[in-house]
């Protein structure tokens, strides 16, 4: 503890008090407890636009100070690092603001609600970058430490040539029809539906375990459930409706199904959805590879299944590790073997790897870049699916060196059928 105390400080500026910015709170306020750190995170203000519900968030979550305009709160000289904890609609202004400010940022994901804006969001990160200032987009997932463990075994060779990526992330919380019209469920706020929400997420863990970005997709949506009625009120993933008659359109996708391919070969399935009744939170993904497979589901996230193929095949088979050793990645700054691990946890280690790139003055990962390469897919996937499925080819162009090499062949555009 006495090197943490000697370490220097980053103000960390955050807007956003709801989901999100509960777990960024937590991440932040533990960090430094369970990691040694070049720099100690300082939770300097908190941005909102209510003052009084932003001072009771503030208290509550451990902020120093408040501001209802998240100009001045980029404009505050102790703050570093601006963590960005709200809709997609505003991620591009704020965190162009606060890079052309010199502050490194933090965004949530998706990166933005449009390609147009991830990439005005990537030039910036690009431009800052020359001058020191960092950035990262907060595909968590990533740091499940099972999901790290799992990018160790591909990239040292133990799945052999990848054949397969097949994944999934399933919830339910819209299931009922009378569940109210929140902001995940209009375009202008949120970009997409479930696409963008969920299949943003298994866009990007599927290209950081592969190691490439996808080259192509042919997908379908579907909008179960048009009309909604509209909010009282809502944060995360709850809402309650106003009990008023008025109803409003969905405009976002409830599903989205779709394949695609990497330049390397492998041949992958997506399906994100939100009425999956009875799956809460099933983040899945397998991989299969000429020498060996792996399988994850979130829902039991301390887990990882691998399959050694080099193995006697009378006794080779899917086996079940807990990835709670002290040489599994983040282990090192948590509990004895098998005592677990949860959801927050994965928030942490993502404010460890930002305060070590920023402190090691080298860019982080995800990087906005990866960012881009995630929404040109969601993009291409809604091409795709507005378009009888017809196969979509992913052009990653104007993308900033250092993350995955762009793919090597175009596919030879085809039509699958609807
Ligand atoms: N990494 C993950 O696993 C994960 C999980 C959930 C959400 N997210 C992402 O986090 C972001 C926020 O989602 P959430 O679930 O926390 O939403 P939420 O509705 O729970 O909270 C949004 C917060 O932003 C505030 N806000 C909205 N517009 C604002 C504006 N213009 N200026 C200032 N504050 C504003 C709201 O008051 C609220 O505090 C989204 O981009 C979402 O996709 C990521």
């Amino acid at each position: 503890m006495d090197s943490q105390h000697s370490s220097p400080e980053i103000g960390v500026g955050m807007v956003g008090y709801a989901f999100m910015g509960q777990a960024h709170s937590h991440a932040w306020r533990s960090v430094a407890s369970a990691f040694d750190l070049p720099m100690r995170p300082v939770m300097a203000a908190l941005g909102g636009r209510e003052q009084a519900a932003l001072q009771q968030a503030a208290g509550r979550l451990g902020w120093a100070a408040t501001e209802t305009d998240w100009r001045a709160l980029i404009a505050r000289p102790d703050v570093a690092l601006v963590d960005i904890c709200t809709p997609g609609s505003s991620h591009a202004e704020i965190a162009i603001a606060a890079l052309e400010a010199g502050k490194h940022v933090l965004c949530e994901k998706p990166l933005a609600n449009t390609v147009e804006e991830a990439e005005a969001m990537a030039a910036a990160a690009t431009a800052a970058a020359r001058r020191g200032v960092r950035s990262m987009v907060g595909f968590s997932y990533r740091r499940a430490p099972a999901l790290a463990f799992a990018r160790r075994l591909i990239t040292e060779g133990r799945l052999g040539t990848l054949r397969h990526v097949r994944t999934q992330y399933l919830q339910d919380w819209i299931v009922d029809p009378e569940f109210p019209l929140v902001w995940r469920l209009k375009r202008e706020h949120a970009g997409s539906g479930a696409l963008g929400d969920l299949g943003a997420h298994i866009v990007d863990l599927a290209q950081f375990l592969v190691g490439e970005p996808l080259s192509g997709v042919a997908a379908l949506t579907e909008t179960f459930v048009r009309e909604r009625p509209l909010p009282a009120a809502s944060a995360g993933l709850a809402a309650a409706a106003d009990g008023a008659a008025a109803r409003g359109p969905v405009t976002v996708d409830d599903a989205a199904l779709f394949l695609g391919r990497f330049p390397g070969g492998a041949v992958a399935s997506f399906e994100a959805t939100r009425v999956a009744s009875g799956r809460k939170n099933a983040l899945r993904i397998e991989i299969n590879g000429d020498q060996g497979s792996l399988a994850f589901d979130m829902e039991r996230m301390n887990e990882l299944e691998f399959h050694d193929h080099t193995e006697p095949a009378a006794t080779a088979g899917f086996r079940r590790i807990l990835v709670t050793e002290p040489d599994h990645p983040y282990l090192e700054g948590w509990w004895p073997p098998g005592h677990g691990l949860g959801y927050d946890h994965t928030f942490v280690h993502q404010m460890r790897d930002l305060i070590h790139a920023i402190g090691e003055d080298r860019d982080p990962e995800p990087s906005f870049a990866d960012g881009l390469r995630v929404q040109r897919v969601l993009a291409a996937v809604e091409d795709s699916a507005a378009n009888g499925s017809a196969w979509t080819p992913v052009v990653h162009t104007g993308v900033a060196p250092g993350g995955p090499q762009p793919p090597s062949r175009t596919d030879t555009p085809v039509t699958v059928a609807p």
